[in-house]
């Protein structure tokens, strides 16, 4: 299942016209506020497919029967890029575990291709949980894929959701193909996919532009 929170206008739209406007990117700290807010309310939307307990509340006046949340989810991410969008998650989900994935592209010299590189990570046990995924960009799948691969290894998850500032056609395809029943959520989705698996118009690197351009080896 695939939910694009730009498919009806909202604020998210006027945060999706600043996270990718060469001119507003300048700004890193608004960069990494607008892409915690489409983690904030991706927490939102997520939390309405959620089970829910009944507890009683005492107020100053009296008493009130109450809904919260029944289970506390696993929040993962991939580092670097995912650092602003898991926060987000985690301003909403005040009580999530934290798990994270370290994993890079190796970049072969020339040739413009890469291999995803995965060499760390570090994960509560998932089993009957639900595991939120935040990975900014879904380009062609293949880090994601390699995630979840790695994460599974801790246990099968109640549900799983995958949040994403921009998911490309193509990764939403590959992501879907192999783990039909994830649930993902995208700020919006782009359709093109340049050689090197940037997303076109996307909106550049999403770790350089929250942290810095970092050097290449
Ligand atoms: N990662 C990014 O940061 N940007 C893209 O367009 C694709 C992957």
């Amino acid at each position: 299942m695939i939910t694009n929170l730009s498919a009806q206008n909202s604020l998210v739209s006027n945060w999706m016209q600043e996270i990718r406007s060469v001119e507003v990117q300048k700004d890193k700290m608004r960069f990494r506020r607008n892409t915690e807010r489409i983690g904030e309310i991706a927490a939102y939307e997520i939390s309405k497919m959620l089970s829910f307990k009944e507890v009683e509340v005492v107020t100053p006046l009296g008493l009130k029967k109450q809904q919260v949340l029944e289970k506390q989810p696993v929040l993962a991410t991939i580092l670097r890029a995912g650092v602003p969008l898991h926060h987000g998650l985690l301003n909403y989900f005040d009580h999530a575990d934290a798990a994270f994935i370290a994993a890079y592209r190796k970049h072969n010299k020339n040739d413009g291709t890469f291999e995803i590189e995965q060499n760390y990570v570090t994960c509560p046990d998932l089993e009957g949980r639900i595991l939120i995924i935040a990975d900014p960009m879904l380009a062609t799948g293949a880090s994601l894929l390699l995630a979840i691969q790695g994460l599974l290894e801790f246990g099968r998850p109640e549900q799983i959701h995958i949040v994403t500032v921009i998911s490309c056609t193509e990764g939403l395809e590959t992501v879907l193909r192999k783990y039909p029943e994830v649930h993902i959520w995208a700020g919006d989705i782009d359709e093109e996919l340049t050689a090197k698996g940037y997303i076109v118009p996307g909106l550049g690197d999403a770790g350089d532009l929250a942290f810095g351009s970092k050097l290449q080896f």
